[in-house]
C-alpha cells in the first residue's frame, strides 16, 4: 500500500512515519507540500497516486485562530477541500485528523461519533468545516477525532513542545505549579493514535472515528500522574480555567469514546496512565521500563 503522510515532521506525523513501514510511506513536510497550494496538491497526489492520503496538517494555535481567520480557514478548511479534490481525482482514500473541540463540552459523559458538534471557537469551526467538506466530497474517507495529543516530536504548531514537556520545564524553574481542574479530556499519545490509524486505513470501513487513549482526567490529574510516575513530589495547586485568561473558549469536558472503532473490534488503545508511562519511557525519563511494541 502507498500511503502519503502530510505534516510528516509534526507530532502525529512523526509517529506515523515511525509506524508505517518505510517501503509504504511517502512522508511530506510543509516544505514539500503546503496544503494551501491547490495546484501542487493536485500535481503531487497525481504523481504518487497513493492508495491513502493522511492529513495531519492544521493551523491549530487555538487562541491565534480567533484573530487569524484567513490562515485558520486556509489550512483547516480550504486546504482540506483541495486534498479531497485531489483524492477524488486519484481515487485515493483520505484520512483526515480532526478534534474534540468540535464539541461544546456540556454533555458530561464521553462523546460518541453520533453526538452533534457545537464548536465554540474559530479553530473548532474551521476544523468542523474541514470535516464537512470531506464528507460532502468523498465516499472513501476516514475522519479521526482525537484529544490532548502528546508525542515524542512535540507539537510543531505549538512551538515544538507539548503539554508534558511544558509542565516538566515549568517544574524545573517554579516552586509551585498551577494546573486546571475544570478541563477534562482523554489525553492521547500520538504513538498509540498512529498505531490505530495504521490499522484502520487497511480496512474499507470508511466514516467518522473517535480515537483516544482510554479513560479521562483533568489536566491537574494528568500532571499529578506525570510526577507520580517520575517519583517526584512538586506542589501542584488546583486552579480553574479562570486563572489563565485565554482568547478562545475551550470545552470543559471533551472526553471521547472510541465507539465506532470498538464496533469493528479494533479498539486496542490502552488507558491514558499506561500511555503516559510509555511516553515518559520513550523520552528517557523513566528507567527500566519497556518501549511499547507497535
Ligand atoms: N495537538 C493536540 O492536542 C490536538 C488535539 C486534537 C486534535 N489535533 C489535531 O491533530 C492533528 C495533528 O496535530 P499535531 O499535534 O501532530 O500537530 P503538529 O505537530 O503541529 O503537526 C502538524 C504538521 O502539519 C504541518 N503543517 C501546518 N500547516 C501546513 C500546511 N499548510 N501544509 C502542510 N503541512 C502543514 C506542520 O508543519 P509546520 O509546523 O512546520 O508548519 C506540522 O508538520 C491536527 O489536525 C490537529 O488539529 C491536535
Amino acid at each position: 500500500m502507498k500511503i502519503l503522510v502530510i505534516g510528516a515532521d509534526g507530532q502525529l506525523g512523526s509517529d506515523l512515519s515511525k509506524i508505517i513501514s518505510a517501503s509504504e510511506q511517502i512522508p511530506l513536510t510543509i516544505k514539500e507540500l503546503d496544503i494551501t497550494d491547490r495546484e501542487k496538491i493536485l500535481a503531487i497526489i497525481k504523481k504518487y497516486s497513493p492508495q491513502v492520503v493522511i492529513n495531519t496538517a492544521a493551523y491549530h494555535n487555538v487562541d491565534a485562530c480567533e484573530d487569524n481567520l484567513v490562515p485558520a480557514f486556509a489550512v483547516n478548511t480550504i486546504g482540506v477541500k483541495y486534498l479531497a479534490e485531489a483524492c477524488l481525482a486519484s481515487n485515493s482514500v483520505l484520512l483526515h485528523i480532526s478534534t474534540d473541540y468540535v464539541f461544546d463540552g456540556t454533555k458530561g459523559q464521553p462523546y460518541l461519533e453520533t453526538d452533534t458538534p457545537n464548536p465554540q471557537s474559530i479553530y473548532a469551526v474551521s476544523k468542523l468545516a474541514g470535516e464537512q467538506i470531506v464528507k460532502y466530497m468523498l465516499k472513501r474517507y476516514f475522519i479521526v477525532r482525537s484529544t490532548g495529543l502528546y508525542g515524542a516530536a512535540g507539537c510543531l504548531g505549538k512551538g515544538g513542545t507539548n503539554f508534558v514537556e511544558t509542565i516538566l520545564k515549568r517544574a524545573a524553574v517554579q516552586p509551585e505549579l498551577q494546573v486546571v481542574t475544570d478541563e477534562v479530556l482523554s489525553p492521547t499519545y500520538t504513538f498509540d493514535l498512529a498505531t490505530a490509524i495504521n490499522v484502520l486505513i487497511r480496512t474499507e470501513h470508511f466514516g467518522l472515528y473517535h480515537i483516544v487513549n482510554h479513560g479521562q482526567c483533568s489536566w491537574h490529574e494528568f500532571v499529578v500522574k506525570i510526577f507520580e510516575l517520575l517519583g517526584q513530589k512538586p506542589i501542584i495547586n488546583k486552579v480553574t480555567g479562570e486563572t489563565f485568561k485565554s482568547k478562545a473558549k475551550r470545552p470543559k469536558y471533551s472526553v471521547l469514546a472510541n465507539a465506532n472503532l470498538a464496533k469493528l473490534g479494533l479498539d486496542k488503545l490502552r488507558p491514558w496512565p499506561e500511555a503516559l508511562q510509555a511516553y515518559l519511557t520513550e523520552k528517557g525519563y523513566l528507567q527500566n521500563a519497556h518501549r511499547p511494541n507497535p
